[in-house]
């Protein structure tokens, strides 16, 4: 039988077997090689595939070890603030766990599929007139005056569960990749990432990616109104950003910036050219890799944080692909599969 990551990774997590888990099954994602990207930048890439993960993101790496300890701990509700899919996933892994779930998201600025799977899962969404920022900033004063576990990446055992992605990519492998290209919002994951890398031993280059509107980390200081397509990713004052600068400083690699542009063009070549459909934010990472190549790295990993699925809209507007309207009659069948 398949375990989820925390049964799998027990002796690198802070858990004993002992104790109760709240798991459906995530982690344990492919890694895909990618033919022509790697034609495109003279190197071997592959794709992390963390859209696989239960709820379509690799939050749920992190939220069954956030869970799993609100629950030891006693906690009756969770709360986050959230771009989307952190939102989807503590709904998910709340549910599971027989928890309420309360979620801080700006107004009408989250993915709708995102959305749908947060309230399916009967989640409580709060939406905040203001920007990811404030809605964090206010989860973690909540936070601190009631009994609700706070499930952001500020919490310590969203780190330790999302760190298991990189022991999974230096198993497949057989090796360290040479460098890893991730997007960067609230700078959690990368961060998480070098802390996996370091633990077995590891040293890839981390190259991190943020969009140009929402680019605190490569500016050096907070946006005030981030602005960007990849909505997954529009934060202006990253929680864990000094923890992410020391990564890629002590790892060689460096956090850089996309345009809008570069992240569309990159969201379509893999589409269409690749076959994967993933979301605006993932496409930031490839964005990145053929915007700055391959910089001499032999084996690269771009970390595709979510699926395609979850955000329509963009989709909608952005898509190469065509609707031909069609009366029920041969004539015109033919000449709109043909033409
Ligand atoms: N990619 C996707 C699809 C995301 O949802 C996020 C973050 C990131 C990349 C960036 O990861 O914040 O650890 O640097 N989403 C959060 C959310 C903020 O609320 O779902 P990060």
């Amino acid at each position: 039988m398949r375990e989820g990551l925390i049964a799998r990774f027990i002796d690198h997590l802070p858990f004993s077997k002992q104790d109760v888990v709240v798991s459906l099954l995530e982690g344990f994602t492919p890694l895909l090689h990618a033919p022509l990207l790697s034609e495109r930048v003279g190197a071997n890439v592959y794709l992390k595939l963390e859209g696989a993960n239960p709820t379509g993101s690799f939050k749920d790496r992190g939220m069954t070890c956030a869970v799993s300890a609100a629950v030891r701990d006693g906690a009756e509700a969770v709360i986050c603030a959230s771009t989307g899919n952190t939102a989807a996933s503590a709904a998910a892994y709340a549910a599971r766990a027989g928890l309420r779930c309360a979620v801080l998201v700006p107004d009408g600025k989250i993915a709708i599929g995102k959305l749908a799977q947060t309230l399916m899962h009967g989640g409580r969404v709060i939406a905040l007139k203001g920007n990811f920022d404030m809605a964090l900033q206010m989860v973690r004063e909540l936070a601190e005056r009631y009994p609700i576990a706070l499930v952001n990446s500020v919490n310590e055992f969203r780190l330790e569960g999302q760190k298991t992605a990189a022991f999974e990519v230096v198993e497949d492998l057989g090796g360290p990749p040479s460098a890893l290209c991730i997007p960067v919002g609230n700078a959690g994951n990368i961060t998480a990432y070098w802390r996996g890398f370091k633990e077995v031993g590891a040293s890839p280059r981390m190259l991190g990616f943020q969009a140009e509107g929402a680019a605190p980390l490569v500016l050096g200081h907070p946006v005030e109104n981030p602005e960007t397509v990849a909505s997954a990713i529009r934060i202006g004052k990253p929680a864990r950003g000094e923890e992410a600068i020391a990564a890629v400083e002590s790892s060689g690699g460096a956090i850089r910036a996309v345009s809008d542009e570069e992240i569309l063009a990159a969201y379509k070549m893999m589409a269409v050219k690749e076959g994967m459909f993933f979301e605006p934010a993932s496409a930031a990472a490839v964005a990145g890799l053929m915007k700055y190549g391959a910089e001499g790295a032999e084996t690269i990993v771009c970390v595709m944080t979510g699926r395609g699925i979850k955000d329509q809209q963009t989709a909608m507007e952005h898509h190469s692909g065509k609707i031909i309207q069609c009366e029920p009659e041969m004539n015109e069948l033919m000449r709109a599969v043909l033409r």
